[in-house]
């Protein structure tokens, strides 16, 4: 099964003060990050743009993002936006393939047996995988979903804007479930008022009458960098779009549905167990050709989301 997963295609530690530090591949077993799941992280991708050149697509929000999940972890570390950028940037063109996933995440390099994050020091690393984008020959087939009996984690016990290493056991929990019982994925709850909040790794849109409605921010959800591309292209276009309240009644009355996320980009929705959803999605397909367009550097109206990557022999180490 393993085999079928590609391996990552590059690793790297940044020091505390920026530059290369010495290989961690092995991070150790003791770290509180593997012990307890205490570190944060992003997944950035990068594309081949229209001009031939490789750009990351809202690395800055990524990183924005980054710093708040490190901010409401209480995790210390000397690192500012413009120099995490950097090193995303450095670690992409180090890479050197256009399509690509980077991850970024501070994680705790020393095996020092402790939950007080103030008192362990974090490291920068960064992961970068091969991820081809999508074209529409290649592009995965509509979801087959299920809804999850293991609800999102309380905000009262996490706030769900941190994307923070531990939180993501409750996201396997209900994929594997999902998975194993036949279907791709799973719908989950939000657990204060039942209604959806999200899939697993990705963020949900229904449509219905030529309007989109997702999930607010006010459910347990990820505030999704994909889902605010989608919501500004909607605008864009024209769609009238509602971020509020989505119960179990609005999907059985939706036309079409769809998730987002930086990973799996775009994927329509086919089914909701046993009820398919109608095959043609006009709406979808009109986001998503936008959500193209803004990825690969056409849509002009959004250029200041690409940052570029130089090749390594422009990069000075
Ligand atoms: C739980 C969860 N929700 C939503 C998303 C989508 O977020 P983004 O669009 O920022 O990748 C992710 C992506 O990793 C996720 O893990």
């Amino acid at each position: 099964m393993a085999k079928t997963l590609p391996p990552s295609g590059l690793t790297t530690w940044r020091g505390p003060h920026t530059g290369r530090c010495q290989d961690r591949r092995g991070l150790p077993f003791g770290s509180s990050s593997v012990q307890h799941g205490t570190a944060v992280f992003e997944g950035i991708r990068a594309y081949a743009s229209c001009t031939g050149e490789t750009a990351l697509f809202r690395a800055e929000d990524h990183l924005t993002r980054l710093l708040e999940s490190a901010r409401i972890l209480g995790i210390r570390h000397d690192l500012d936006h413009a120099l995490l950028l950097d090193e995303v940037v450095r670690a992409a063109s180090e890479y050197g393939e256009p399509n690509c996933y980077v991850r970024p995440g501070l994680f705790a390099t020393d095996p020092y047996l402790s939950i007080d994050l103030g008192r362990l020091s974090f490291t920068l690393g960064i992961e970068v995988w091969p991820m081809p984008a999508h074209t529409p020959e290649t592009a995965p087939p509509g979801a087959r979903l299920t809804v999850s009996p293991w609800h999102r984690p309380s905000p009262l016990s996490f706030p769900p804007r941190a994307k923070a290493v531990g939180t993501y056991v409750t996201s396997a929990l209900a994929k594997t479930a999902a998975v194993d019982a036949g279907f791709d994925d799973a719908l989950q709850l939000d657990p204060h008022s039942g209604r959806i909040a999200e899939a697993t790794t990705s963020n949900v849109f229904i449509v219905r009458d030529w309007t989109l409605f997702t999930p607010w921010l006010t459910d347990s959800l990820l505030a999704g960098i994909t889902r605010d591309t989608v919501i500004t292209l909607a605008h864009e276009l024209g769609l009238a779009i509602h971020e509020g309240p989505v119960d179990m009644e609005d999907l059985e009355s939706a036309e079409e549905m769809f998730l987002t996320g930086t990973a799996s980009e775009l994927q329509p929705v086919a089914s909701i167990d046993d009820r398919a959803l109608p095959k043609e999605h006009p709406v979808f397909d009109m986001i998503s050709a936008a959500f193209q367009a803004a990825v690969t550097g056409t849509r002009f109206t959004r250029q200041r989301w690409l940052t570029p990557v130089p090749t390594s022999t422009q990069v000075s180490y």
